[in-house]
């Protein structure tokens, strides 16, 4: 028996946090979403995945652990499968929904394609499509450490060990007291814990946190500045891409001819990040994801920025332009 399974009354009180209920309560609560991977691939058996060039390298780790084979493939503008290949019987294509902008996409292709899995790891409002395996990482939307949920279309279960998170929240905290640059270094050191671990279940503080989210709160606050940004944006956005009428996104991607100008927001103190660095090592200066890699400016609209906050951060950006 673990000892937060027993039973004990008075003493100390525990960090406090709300009791609400968390997003996806009845998918499968694990610790990473690469590991989420891991176990579909433990369940299913497919002897192939494709993937896309345009991703992050932890996704390689459940392929390279268990000797599966795996392919990449290319995307068009549309940031959406270019399908020279056969998925033959047994194997699968891993999609990404980008963004979460992609729900269309996810859509379409899941019809017309079988043993499809949606890599929802930047698309956390994106409810999984019924039938369809999905995968979601929950600490690129919310103050968590780690944490996967994943919609499995079988029965099958694996017996594992839940993990635990107590020394991953660093980051966390230390951001609270002294601010997100003076974190960040723990960040960096956390993320790097999260390779190669074993598949466990969700730990219980990641869960607990988990329950108190305001969701509503979240996604609508996402919806409203990334709706902003586009009525702002849209006419100087390079990007070839049809964007979605809404979207509770992740970020907002915009490309502009000008260079320089993701080097500058960071010197604003306007924290873009790169998606992915490993694509510049998987694809070469002519293709379609290394310019999306490069020159893609990420910008933030998550439930921390007000509207102001938004216009304040497009003001030093137009600055730039
Ligand atoms: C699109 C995408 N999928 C999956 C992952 C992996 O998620 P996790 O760190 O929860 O395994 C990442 C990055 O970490 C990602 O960017």
């Amino acid at each position: 028996m673990k000892n937060s399974e027993i039973k004990t009354m008075g003493g100390y009180f525990q960090l406090q946090l709300s009791k609400g209920k968390e997003y996806y309560p009845d998918l499968i609560k694990l610790n990473t979403s690469r590991n989420a991977l891991e176990y579909l691939l433990e369940i299913k058996k497919y002897s192939k995945v494709y993937l896309p060039y345009f991703t992050c390298e932890v996704m390689l780790e459940p392929m390279l652990k268990m000797g599966i084979p795996y392919q990449f493939y290319h995307i068009n503008e549309q940031l959406e499968p270019i399908l020279d290949f056969e998925v033959a019987e047994g194997e699968c294509l891993l999609y990404n929904n980008y963004l979460g902008l992609k729900e269309k996409a996810v859509k379409t292709l899941t019809e017309s394609l079988k043993n499809v899995v949606i890599d929802n790891a930047q698309a956390f409002f994106s409810a999984p499509l019924p039938g369809v395996d999905t995968i979601y990482s929950c600490r690129k939307f919310f103050g968590v450490p780690d944490g996967a949920y994943l919609q499995l279309n079988t029965e099958g279960r694996l017996n594992i060990d839940m993990d635990t998170s107590t020394y991953r929240f660093s980051h966390l905290i230390k951001s609270i007291d002294y601010g997100i640059e003076r974190g960040y270094a723990d960040f960096v050191e956390n993320e790097k814990g999260l390779a190669d671990n074993e598949i466990r279940t969700m730990s219980l503080l990641t869960h607990a946190i988990l329950d108190g989210i305001d969701y509503e709160y979240c996604k609508t606050r996402r919806m409203e500045n990334f709706s902003f940004l586009h009525e702002k944006l849209s006419a100087v956005n390079e990007l070839d891409f049809d964007f979605p009428e809404q979207a509770a996104a992740m970020m907002y991607p915009l490309l502009v001819s000008k260079t320089g100008v993701k080097e500058k927001l960071i010197e604003e103190k306007i924290f873009v990040p790169t998606f992915w660095p490993n694509v510049f090592r998987w694809t070469t200066v002519d293709t379609l994801e290394y310019k999306l890699a490069k020159e893609v400016i990420y910008l933030p609209i998550d439930h921390r920025y007000s509207l102001t906050d938004i216009e304040e951060m497009l003001g030093i950006l137009k600055k730039l332009l």
